[in-house]
């Protein structure tokens, strides 16, 4: 059995898991997003795990790893996929791959995939056809393989410092307290007032699109620094494949 797990508050990674999962004729699909307690499941050697995650500050998010708590695997072979903005995932697949190892699984192909990045104008059109195509190609060569022994991937210990968010969205008059952003926030960031609890917030911005008011918004610092970061960022990217 295939277990496809992911974390995607903004829907870049899923695309990525959603294209491949399909090719394996028995998998399940686990999304862990909006998940509120950790999964539990212990994989065999004949089992393969997917799990895919999108990068903050160049780590894996805190929180995912948090709900893989009661993942075990024994000697399982395992795919990392790490989705970025177009920045760089740093020590995000190495992270992941020592977590995994250390639970059980055998890392031994991971990817590096570009998504459209949280904060303004970058790749906004990625993953694309032949983003998913690279995937879907590098997924039945790595499956098919005879040998699945632990990879190496890029990343460096200690691993990069968590940073944190530059703003956080906040609630304004608008709001008619439906309750969506609260139901689509993983972070469980947004209070009985609406108003975000910035201890808990990592800034994803799910929250704004689900609002039917527009009334999840952004201090007006955000401007002025997405057009710069725009700037920044605005060569794209290649996907990078490790096996
Ligand atoms: C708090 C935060 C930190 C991020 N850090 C990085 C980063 O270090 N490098 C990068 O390229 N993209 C970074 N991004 C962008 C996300 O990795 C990217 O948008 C990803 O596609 C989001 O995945 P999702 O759409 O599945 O939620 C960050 C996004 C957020 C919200």
């Amino acid at each position: 059995m295939t277990y496809f797990l992911y974390f995607s508050p903004t829907g870049g990674t899923s695309k990525y898991i959603k294209a491949i999962a399909p090719l394996s004729p028995d998998h399940e699909l686990h999304d862990l997003t909006l998940k509120r307690d950790s999964l539990s499941l212990s994989l065999n050697s004949s089992d393969l795990l997917v799990l895919a995650y999108p990068v903050y500050f160049g780590r894996i998010p805190p929180l995912v790893l948090e709900k893989l708590n009661d993942l075990q695997g024994n000697q399982t072979p395992a795919i990392l996929l790490g989705v970025y903005g177009n920045r760089h995932y740093d020590d995000a697949l190495k992270e992941g791959a020592d977590f995994l190892e250390k639970k059980g699984f055998i890392p031994y192909a991971a990817a590096a995939l570009i998504a459209k990045h949280t904060y303004g104008n970058i790749q906004l059109h990625r993953p694309d056809e032949e983003d998913l195509l690279q995937l879907k190609d590098f997924f039945i060569q790595i499956v098919e393989k005879e040998e699945k022994v632990k990879g190496s991937f890029p990343g460096n210990v200690p691993y990069k410092e968590m940073g944190e968010p530059h703003f956080y969205p906040f609630t304004n008059e608008d709001c008619i307290a439906c309750g969506a952003c609260q139901r689509a926030c993983a972070w469980k960031a947004i209070d009985e007032e609406y108003q975000t609890i910035q201890e808990r917030c990592s800034a994803c911005l799910a929250c704004l699109p689900v609002c039917p008011m527009d009334a999840r918004v952004l201090p007006k610092a955000y401007d002025d620094f997405a057009v710069a970061f725009s700037e920044k960022l605005k060569e794209p990217r290649e996907n990078e494949f490790f096996l």
